[in-house]
């Protein structure tokens, strides 16, 4: 038996593409962002999935991920130009960031973006005067606040610990209020609600419904206070993705049903005006759709360990390093075989931490296999870097069979490409 990703043989997908190559199954992508609008509905409130980009962002999949209705964040003036050039309905487009310059506020007031999530008092006040050169314009804006829920996850990626730098925490409620309130009197600027998001890999829906009626409690309370309505709540990502026979999901719907279900009580019984709802998925649209391939090269023994080294790393995928996260390999064309033997995937950085699977099991591996790693869709692409002047690798869509080229691989060439040499000596 061998691996196939969206009806093409990964072999013959790395003999035709080369290694090391990202392989996403288009077909996997696309349902699973119709997956989430379907079961991200409601009678009562107005829905929306906004892809979170910074999983996995190239024009092809904004394409994509307009295609199929889901709206966008995006967190950097780079992300948002991406989105531009896809053709992407600014309308759709949230705009994050926690340290947004002056010139990527000013390219989202002047693309049109539809919202702006703001993440602090100060940058509440240059939004404010920068809309002021946009007559004419309204511009959504939420607030990003920090509950101080804390979903379980890996410590590096939460996020919403009282001192985390995302967002105002709800313990300083005065700060809160004061930043809304320039937000709310700026002419140029509409004042919708809140932002929050309580981390990643998160797999229990109950941190979403603690979530809520943490959030929903405080939209209460400020509304008393300040009477500003509150007609928008965007509760972040988070929803975790498979990577290994350790992680078992809840499937999306229970998730977000937990979410619809939690919010319809907290609305009730708080008696807000709460009609729009978002949600920001990144990792659990993007991870489990994305194969990393690979060739083995030399496979060398230690006293304690088997190595088999393969052509890329962790210019390709830091994720292990950075957060020793877990994946599963598979030898492509030898997936009969049982995976007998425990070794190491390392890769050809020079840092002892370039390490792909650390103690995994495999097939007894050759050189010249193609090893494939399962689950890299998501912050694989999106956070790889040219470290040993490594080339970063292209990425394939495949569809029905069919691939195509979505992000061309670099060459030599494009590792010196801005580069200026010293003029010669004379
Ligand atoms: N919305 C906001 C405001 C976020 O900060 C994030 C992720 C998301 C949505 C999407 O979260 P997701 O659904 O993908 O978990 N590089 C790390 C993940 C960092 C996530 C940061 N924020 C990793 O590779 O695990």
């Amino acid at each position: 038996m061998k691996l196939e990703i969206a009806g093409a043989e990964a072999s013959q997908l790395a003999a035709r593409f080369g290694t090391p190559v990202y392989v996403y199954d288009q077909n996997r992508l696309e349902e699973r962002m119709r997956q989430f609008r379907q079961v991200f509905s409601s009678p009562l409130f107005d829905c929306h999935v906004a892809y979170a980009s910074k999983a996995f962002c190239c024009l092809a999949m904004m394409q994509l991920v307009q295609r199929e209705g889901l709206w966008a964040d995006a967190v950097s003036g780079g992300e948002l130009y991406t989105a531009m050039k896809a053709g992407f309905d600014m309308n759709h487009i949230l705009f994050h960031g926690n340290s947004k310059t002056d010139a990527e506020l000013e390219m989202a007031l002047e693309a049109g973006v539809g919202t702006i999530v703001v993440d602090n008092l100060a940058e509440a006040g240059r939004l404010a005067f920068l809309s002021t050169g946009h007559p004419g314009s309204r511009t959504r804006t939420l607030l990003r606040i920090n509950p101080g829920v804390e979903a379980h996850t890996h410590a590096y990626i939460v996020t919403a610990d009282i001192d985390s730098k995302f967002g105002i925490s709800i313990t300083r409620s005065q700060e809160i209020i004061e930043t809304c309130r320039i937000l709310d009197e700026a002419p140029n600027l509409d004042f919708a609600g809140f932002h929050a998001h309580i981390g990643s890999q998160i797999f229990e829906p109950e941190a979403f419904a603690a979530e809520i009626y943490k959030v929903t409690a405080f939209t209460k309370e400020f509304q008393d206070h300040t009477g500003l309505q509150i007609s928008c709540l965007d509760l972040g990502g988070g929803f975790a993705a498979r990577y290994t026979d350790k992680d078992s999901c809840p499937p999306v719907e229970t998730v977000c049903r937990r979410i619809l279900e939690a919010m319809t009580e907290a609305v009730k019984r708080h008696g807000l005006s709460v009609r729009e709802l978002i949600i920001e998925p990144g990792r659990s649209i993007a991870a489990e759709a994305g194969w990393t391939l690979y060739t083995v090269g030399s496979i060398k023994d230690t006293e304690h360990r088997r190595y088999v080294f393969v052509d890329g790393g962790m210019n390709d995928n830091l994720r292990p390093a950075l957060y020793q996260a877990e994946y599963e390999a598979v030898l492509a064309d030898r997936m009969d075989e049982e995976k007998s033997e425990t070794v190491t995937v390392a890769g050809k950085c020079c840092e002892s931490g370039d390490i792909i699977l650390r103690d995994g099991r495999l097939q007894p591996a050759r050189p010249g296999d193609i090893l494939a790693v399962a689950s890299t869709g998501a912050y694989g692409q999106s956070m790889a870097s040219n470290y040993n002047k490594l080339p970063v690798p292209g990425t394939l869509f495949v569809k029905d069979g069919q691939a195509r080229w979505v992000i061309r691989p670099q060459d030599l060439e494009d590792l010196i490409r801005n580069e200026e040499p010293l003029p010669e000596e004379s």
